[in-house]
């Protein structure tokens, strides 16, 4: 069942039923202030960081769900409702809900009364907004309250939810007018307070929850609406609101608009007061100013489209599938940007608490956004490896506010490092830029160890190479890619952490999927050395990924397939020896891309044994058979239930190394079907099994083992944004930025005849038209550069606006 429909023209999603089968969100913000929201109105906003910066709260896993947000109500006589039909869950007789690229507009409407809410966090300031209009389609006169509600967190959102004894005595607020300060924590060792504004006059407000809603109150039925008036209170602790009521007269046809805005305000430290306790409103004052009327609010509009419209538009295809020109043209990209701007912290799955920046996911995460934000993508590679360990090795994680390596979870997950050779090789080749190599970048954010960008990658490279076991290959330490496959932990008590409990980083433990890795990124990083003329260098890299290469056709081949691992005692991990768990995806895909066994016939094999023992009609389970006991010796991958997360789940964020893999193997029609089956806008159709949004991927699906086989979850934040993006233009469509140039090598369904891709490279925009008249999978006869034709198939950089390229296959 389809709850909604993709409006490609406008770049939106549009849902007609609130009741979708999660709530289906968006992202408002793009700089430093952001909302997540929801198709009815729930979310939360926060400043950078998600954990020590939330503006409002959210309940995660509440009932019912997502009852927190940004909502509106309206009370109409006896009516009380919201446009997004949550919290009062009042049915309403139209209801529509746009989400676009970083704005959302909802509009509902009840007994001839049309409410919108049009919501987005404009370019460059630190403030979401929200107009809301209301209409009178009635023939009679309608007397109307209007109220609006937000519940502050007192910015800690860890503390928030824990530290009740003291916070419920700290919250403080100030009233101005319309506009609602909440000042918790100002007046000792913060210089930043929120507020809630309304451009219009009010008839009253309220900051206590308790009045607002009622001590026993709830979110469906608040006291002050039923009432319709607030009672003009001032929170003193406890739990400070912001809400504003305004009373509506409507005569028939009319409109009235009102526009609120929530905003983060820092003032310098010795200007935080204007007389003892009165806080400085100035710079706040300034910020409201520049959105308080209808034209500034749809300028602001304007310019925030206008930045998504630039954005995009260096990478457009037109095919003959309207879900793969949407998911490049619009929504695999957004999804992009949002992981570029949220890593793994704050969805509706992630609770802005639990993690902050990923090492090896923020690397990956920079594959998908590279093209679209070249510089921010190079401060971001230089962030990542500033928290980079003098031996080489990586914390795991770094705090977005502070920049530095978490060392609660330390390192030791022994694929990380690796990973910042791939996002430099992405960059490198995207931009051209050089330099970055010689970029100064402190070790462990130490500015005494500050070492050229190059030699984080050295190091990157020797930490597998001095972290080898008893096979040559690379050691696990605490997991890979696999953040489950615990090989060496041996967590036996509930609440030790899978991941950092006991020994954690053995002498024995072998992973063939980081093997791969380092065949893959060996051979970037030797192309690198090359290029910079660094020959000697670059033989001493080509030797240790050839003899790795040959370790695992040695010990990491199974027969039919790639081996996982070797575990704590030498025994073997994904294998026909066990009983379960005896084929893993990632090694096969890995090694595959890494180009191992692609001449001598393992990787064929390879993918022979995915379609037979991995692949379902919802995508490649990540192993099988799932395990179905706890294994110590394994670690988390046990600990699912079978067919969820990494315990033979549908991790879409590998599934796109096997269609890589394929594509290595010239097999596009193999290589497409596979991409549909876990491509969120060829589910749509479903959406009653899969849930998660149809227009971005989730991290997980459930397994064939699942008794919920098909039911996305986790979506939003994942490497398979990244993954899948690339695979598609790269991979599939065949567009391959690379050192000198482009290069283009398709490998598409054979029915395929044509299709066009607008590329901007490097300045250039590359109109490229792809034409197969043969009806092949893969391989290209011509290369004509405006009508000429080329010697080589790399288009060479050049320094015109733009190019038309032609390409038979
Ligand atoms: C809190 C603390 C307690 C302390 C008291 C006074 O109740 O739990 O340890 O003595 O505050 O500061
Ligand atoms: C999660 C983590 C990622 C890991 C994957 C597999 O998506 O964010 O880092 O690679 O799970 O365990």
């Amino acid at each position: 069942m389809k709850y909604g429909h993709f409006d490609d023209k406008n770049r939106e999603y549009v849902i007609n039923h609130y009741e979708t089968p999660l709530p289906w969100i968006n992202y408002l913000g793009s700089d430093s202030f952001f909302a997540l929201l929801s198709n009815t109105a729930g979310g939360y906003a926060f400043y950078k960081d998600a954990k020590l910066r939330r503006l409002t709260r959210y309940r995660y896993n509440n009932l019912p769900l997502d009852q927190d947000g940004f909502h509106i109500y309206i009370k109409d006589k006896n009516t009380i409702w919201n446009p997004g039909w949550q919290p009062t869950r009042t049915k309403l007789d139209h209801y529509e809900c746009r989400h676009g690229l970083g704005y959302s507009v909802i509009t509902g409407s009840k007994n001839k009364v049309e409410a919108r809410q049009e919501l987005y966090v404009p370019k460059n300031d630190n403030i979401l907004l929200m107009r809301v209009t209301l209409t009178n389609k009635d023939q009679k006169e309608k007397e109307l309250d209007l109220f609006s509600f937000v519940e502050f967190c007192l910015w800690d959102a860890q503390d928030d939810t824990t530290n009740f004894q003291r916070n419920y005595s700290t919250g403080e607020v100030e009233v101005e007018g319309s506009a609602i300060y909440h000042k918790t924590e100002f007046r000792e060792r913060r210089n930043h307070y929120a507020v809630f504004f309304a451009n219009r006059e009010i008839s009253s407000f309220d900051t206590s929850r308790d009045q607002f809603m009622g001590v026993y109150g709830s979110p469906a039925s608040p006291n002050a609406v039923l009432k319709g008036k607030c009672s003009d209170t001032i929170a003193h602790g406890w739990q400070p609101i912001g809400a504003h009521h305004i009373h509506v007269s409507l005569k028939a046809d009319e409109s009235y608009d009102v526009i609120f805005a929530l905003a983060y305000v820092e003032v310098p430290e010795n200007q935080k007061f204007i007389a003892p306790g009165i806080i400085n409103k100035k710079p706040a004052h300034e910020l409201l100013k520049k959105y308080d009327t209808d034209r500034k609010f749809d300028k602001g509009l304007r310019d925030l489209k206008k930045f998504w419209n630039d954005l995009l538009s260096g990478f457009e295809v037109r095919t003959a599938s309207e879900e793969v020109n949407r998911m490049v043209n619009i929504w695999n990209a957004y999804q992009c940007m949002v992981t570029f701007n949220m890593s793994r912290s704050a969805s509706y799955y992630e609770s802005g608490i639990g993690r902050g920046m990923g090492f090896r996911d923020s690397c990956q995460d920079l594959l998908g956004f590279v093209h679209m934000i070249p510089e921010r993508a190079r401060e971001r590679i230089l962030d990542i490896a500033a928290t980079q360990k003098p031996d080489g090795g990586a914390y795991h994680q770094y705090q977005p506010l502070t920049k530095k390596g978490n060392s609660d979870i330390g390192g030791g997950f022994n694929d990380d490092p690796l990973w910042l050779i791939a996002c430099t090789d992405a960059y490198i080749r995207e931009t051209g830029d050089w330099d970055i190599l010689k970029e100064k970048v402190d070790f462990d954010n130490d500015p005494k160890s500050a070492k050229p960008l190059l030699e984080h990658l050295n190091r990157s490279f020797n930490y597998t190479l001095n972290n080898l076991g008893p096979h040559k290959l690379p050691l696990i330490g605490r997991a890979d890619w696999n953040d489950c496959l615990n090989l060496n932990c041996f967590s036996r008590y509930p609440g030790e952490s899978f991941q950092i409990t006991g020994p954690s980083e053995g002498p024995v433990a072998e992973s063939v999927f980081i093997a791969g890795m380092f065949v893959k990124y060996g051979k970037a990083y030797a192309n690198i050395l090359n290029h910079l003329g660094k020959s000697k260098e670059a033989k001493k890299v080509t030797k240790a990924f050839t003899d790795m290469e040959k370790a695992i056709l040695k010990d990491g081949w199974d027969g039919k397939w790639f081996l996982r691992a070797y575990d704590a005692f030498g025994k073997k991990v994904g294998s026909k020896y066990n009983d379960e768990g005896k084929i893993f995806i990632e090694p096969q895909g890995m090694c595959i891309m890494a180009g191992v066994g692609v001449k001598t016939g393992e990787a064929q094999k390879a993918l022979d044994s995915v379609a037979e023992r991995l692949e379902t009609k919802y995508g490649i389970v990540l192993q099988n058979p799932a395990y179905s006991t706890y294994k110590l010796n394994l670690g988390e991958i046990s600990s699912y239930p079978p067919g969820y997360k990494e315990n033979a789940g549908i991790f879409c964020h590998n599934n796109p190394w096997i269609v890589f893999a394929e594509t290595i193997m010239g097999h596009g029609n193999r290589a497409f079907s596979l991409y549909k089956k876990t491509c969120p806008a060829f589910l749509e159709e479903i959406s009653e099994i899969h849930r998660t949004e149809p227009y971005v991927y989730c991290q997980m699906v459930a397994g064939k083992d699942a008794p919920t086989f098909g039911e996305g979850k986790n979506s939003w934040l994942t490497g398979t944004a990244a993954w899948t993006f690339t695979v598609l233009t790269q991979g599939i469509l065949g567009i391959q930025p690379d050192y000198d140039g482009l290069r283009i090598d398709p490998c598409i369904p054979d029915h395929v005849k044509e299709y066009k891709v607008n590329r901007l490279f490097r300045g250039t925009m590359y109109h490229i038209t792809v034409k197969n008249p043969d009806g092949s999978e893969k391989g290209v006869k011509k290369v004509l550069l405006n009508g000429k034709e080329l010697k080589s198939d790399i288009i060479p950089v050049t320094d015109k606006k733009e190019v038309n390229v032609e390409i038979i296959m």
